[in-house]
């Protein structure tokens, strides 16, 4: 009895390693050479259904889009992404990536990936960039060109332009579909909005000045 139950044991012990290390890596592994998404298909699966291989092509794992993004708004940046949704063949893949252009003085704000680990290097420009942790500790560096600053998964984490010039970087994403939450927009922008008590206490703070905030996202 007691060496069944031990063996039972190690048996959930390894199971729950299993479990636990898929848990712990970015999207599920692949189990082909590739399955490019069909945006048509009718079956609905985490991620997308697969193209008829033969009638994949190159095209499916090409993007000629990551050009130069518009900086002029409120916060004075722009990413444009290249994953699942504009290169089919990342589905299944684990991997996306993002250029991102920063204005003078412009800001990548507060956000965070839930499904992705980000890799960011700086082509051009000076950034300030920051993440932080569960324990609220605030890691943060200054980046010149070239440098490499990696935000961990879901994690809330930022980029300040603090050069005189405009700043662009790359950065690799450990999903095919990370996902984005800017943080103020979430909590000052929602639709329909939060309401104004939930803030007012989060933030230690009166409805004038919440008022005011989300004025500011209309
Ligand atoms: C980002 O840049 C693209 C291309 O210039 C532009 O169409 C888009 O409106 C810009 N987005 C923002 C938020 O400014």
């Amino acid at each position: 009895m007691a060496g069944c139950l031990s063996m039972s044991f190690i048996f959930l012990c390894v199971f729950m390693c299993c479990c636990s290390e898929r848990v712990m890596g970015g999207d599920p592994d692949s189990l082909q050479d590739f399955c490019v998404a069909d945006r048509q298909g009718k079956v609905l699966v985490n991620g997308f259904s697969c193209k008829d291989p033969k009638m994949v092509s190159a095209e499916d794992f090409f993007f000629g889009g990551l050009r130069r993004g518009d900086t002029n708004n409120a916060v004075g940046f722009n990413v444009t992404a290249a994953n699942v949704n504009q290169i089919p063949g990342l589905n299944t893949l684990g991997i996306s990536l993002v250029r991102i252009d920063y204005a003078v003085d412009g800001i990548n704000p507060p956000h965070t990936h839930p499904r992705a680990s980000e890799i960011l290097v700086l082509l051009k420009g000076q950034l300030l960039v920051g993440f932080i942790d569960t324990t609220n500790k605030f890691h943060s560096k200054m980046l010149k060109k070239g440098d490499v600053f990696v935000f961990p998964k879901g994690l809330l984490h930022f980029q300040q332009n603090v050069g005189v010039r405009n700043a662009v970087a790359i950065a690799g994403l450990s999903s095919q579909n990370p996902g984005v939450q800017v943080t103020a927009n979430s909590l000052f922008a929602a639709n329909p909005p939060m309401p104004d008590g939930v803030l007012t206490k989060a933030f230690r703070s009166d409805k004038t000045v919440v008022d005011f905030i989300q004025g500011k996202f209309m």
